[in-house]
This record gives structure tokens, sequence and C-alpha cells, in this order.
């Protein structure tokens, strides 16, 4: 199907565009009202299930803020649920896994054909999903990262420090390697799935990389980012985003990916330099610039253009939307992208 509005597509392409595309991580609920009303009557896991549920939240920013690109209603966390844990998401507290892994005998539990058989639901709701969307935008598909993954399925929950995470790593180097590769295998099942239903992009979230040195960064994170990058680059669109991972930033370019996100940790002197100026470069505004006033929130946007004015940038935040943000906020966000002409 012809895309209407093919901005993302093309500037991911590297060609020159009026205005930098927008979308933004996590745009799919959370500040959205009609969101509350599906999450007070469906559980979590049942909206990621059902295709006309994924439909209607995936496409609700497309229709109602007018973003350039829909991003799949999913989470990172349904690979480690394929793979045979449970994972519960708690409200107020946010995922809980009640039986994280602790040995190298937990890491032989998982199975790969499990994941594959459980994340089947995927594919009809991917298709609801462009059904309803009928060619007006692209569709992101995503996974997180092997890395990212690790940290939920060692540490149970989410965590400050991923100190739990970390020291399975260094205790158990064997069980922690077979665990990132039965991970990135799983990662690179499903984003090939996502693709094979319709998705034109994927992104890679490595949520918790910057937590990690340079040097654990080499070991435990880039290599199975390149794994999944170098396993879909031929066939989609590729976007490598690493919260608070400046240093990972050259690398990535080396991996030679469509996109690198950005957060606002980075500014565009560290970004050109180390990726050069052919990257195409996606964020990275504070989320919580968000909470200020529509007029500071469009003063903000406007510098963010500015800064990356003469390279190919793709607007979006640098992390994803808080949940308590005002519609209008959002609003004046997309629409200052929306109204800017080169
Ligand atoms: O962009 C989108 O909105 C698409 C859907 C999406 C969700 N999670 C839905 C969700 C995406 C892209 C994610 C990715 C995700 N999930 C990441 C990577 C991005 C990031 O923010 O760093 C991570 C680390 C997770 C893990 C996760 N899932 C957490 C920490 C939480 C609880 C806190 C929260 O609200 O983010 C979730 C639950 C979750 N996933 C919710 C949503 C809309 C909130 C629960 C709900 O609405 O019922």
């Amino acid at each position: 199907m012809t895309i209407q509005n093919d901005l993302l597509l093309r500037k991911l392409a590297r060609e020159q565009t009026s205005r930098p595309p927008i979308w933004f991580m996590r745009q799919a609920g959370r500040y959205l009202p009609d969101y509350q009303v599906l999450k007070a009557k469906y559980d979590f896991f049942t909206r990621v299930q059902t295709p006309e549920l994924v439909a209607e939240i995936t496409n609700m920013p497309v229709y109602q803020i007018g973003v350039d690109a829909a991003i799949l209603f999913s989470d990172i966390l349904v690979i480690p649920q394929g793979l045979g844990m449970e994972v519960q998401m708690v409200p107020g507290k946010g995922p809980v896994l009640p039986n994280p892994i602790a040995s190298a005998a937990d890491v032989d539990k998982l199975s790969l054909e499990a994941c594959a058989e459980f994340l089947t639901y995927a594919t009809p709701c991917i298709q609801a999903t462009l059904d309803d969307l009928n060619g007006r935008v692209p569709l992101i598909g995503f996974c997180g990262s092997p890395w990212t993954l690790l940290c939920y399925m060692v540490e149970g929950s989410g965590s400050k420090n991923f100190a739990k995470a970390k020291a399975f790593c260094l205790n158990h180097p064997e069980a922690s390697a077979k665990l990132l590769d039965v991970v990135t295998e799983a990662c690179i099942a499903f984003l090939k799935q996502q693709v094979a239903a319709g998705v034109s992009v994927v992104q890679v979230f490595d949520s918790w990389g910057g937590i990690l040195s340079p040097d654990h960064y080499a070991k435990w994170s880039l290599p199975y980012i390149a794994r999944i990058n170098a396993a879909l680059k031929e066939e989609v669109f590729t976007i490598l985003y690493a919260k608070d991972g400046w240093f990972a930033l050259k690398d990535f370019a080396a991996l030679n990916p469509s996109a690198i996100g950005l957060t606002w940790t980075m500014n565009r002197e560290v970004a050109e330099a180390q990726c050069g100026s052919d990257m195409v470069f996606q964020g990275k505004l504070d989320p919580s610039i968000l909470h200020s006033s529509p007029a500071e929130v469009k003063r903000e946007t406007l510098a963010l253009i500015k800064e990356f004015e003469g390279l190919h940038h793709i607007v979006n935040l640098g992390h994803g939307i808080h949940p308590n943000i005002p519609v209008d906020h959002v609003r004046a966000f997309v629409d200052t992208v929306k109204s800017y002409s080169f």
C-alpha cells in the first residue's frame, strides 16, 4: 500500500524534506484521555493482544494529535513473556517479573520456540492497525535491546542502578552471554515477524544502555544490538536508541543504521562529531519541557529544529513522554513542527 504521508520514510532515506518529521516515544497511550478509558476497561496484556484495541490505541495519536508515524502498541517485555517468564504490569509500580533469572538453569528454561508461538498474536494486531491506518502514515515496530531486557529479566522489576543485573553478568559470564544470545535471537525473529506483517521501520530501545560503563557496553549491549541491526537493515529502516549512551554513538554509526536516537543530555556537536554529518538523528527534546507552557514548548521546539538545521533530523523526545502531560502541550510540540518550513 502506498503511504500518503511518507515524510518519516523519506527522511530515513536521507532525502531533503520541507520540514522535519515528528513522532514521539511512548506516544500511544499515557497522556490521552481516550486511552485512560480503555485502560480502565481492559488489563494491559489484553490491550496488547487484541487487534481492535491495538489498532485503536496505536492510531489514536495519529488521528488526535497528527504525528507523522504510528508506533505499535506493545511492550518490550513481551519477549521475556514469550520466552516463558511471567510478566505483570502492576499499577503504580510498573513491570514485575515474579520469578527472575538467577542461574544458568533458569536461562536454559527459556524457549525460542515457545516465544515464536506466543507472539503469533502480533501479526493480526499489526494487520488490524495497518487496515485502520489505511496508508495515512508509516507504522513503526520495535523491541527492547537484549541488555535492557536482561535488566528486567534478572532484576525482576525496574531499578535505579540495575545492580543485580550487572552482578549477574559479572558473576555468571557464560549464562549471561547465553541469555543475551537467546534474547537477541528472539528480538530478531519478532522484528522479522513485524516486518512481514507490514511495519516500515523498527526501533531498538536500549533504555538502560546509559547506565553501563563504555567497557561493559561494548561487552553486554553493543554486539547484540549490532546483530539485530545487521539482521534487519536490508529489509526495513532501523533506528538505534540508547538512552544516555553517548559513548555508543560512534559505534552505532559504524553499524550504519537508518537513524540514531539521541537523549537531551547530548547535543548536535557531540552527535555530529561521533556519527558524521550524513547520519539521520532522532530526538531529543527533554520530555520535562512538555510540563511548561505551550508557548515555552513552541520556543524549545523551534530551538531544537534550528540546532539540527542542515542535518537529517526527525523531531522526537529524548525519552518517553511523561504520563501527566496536558494534551494541548503535546499539540503545541507537534503543531510547531508541522507548521515549520525550512
Ligand atoms: O510508544 C508507545 O507508546 C508504544 C507502546 C510502548 C509501551 N512500552 C506501552 C506501555 C512502548 C514503545 C514501550 C516500550 C518500553 N516498555 C520501554 C522502552 C522505552 C522506554 O520508555 O524506555 C521500556 C523500558 C518498557 C518497560 C515498561 N513497560 C515500563 C517501565 C512500564 C511501566 C511504566 C510506564 O508507564 O512506562 C511499562 C508499562 C507500559 N508499557 C505502559 C504502556 C502504555 C503503561 C501501563 C499502562 O498503560 O497500562
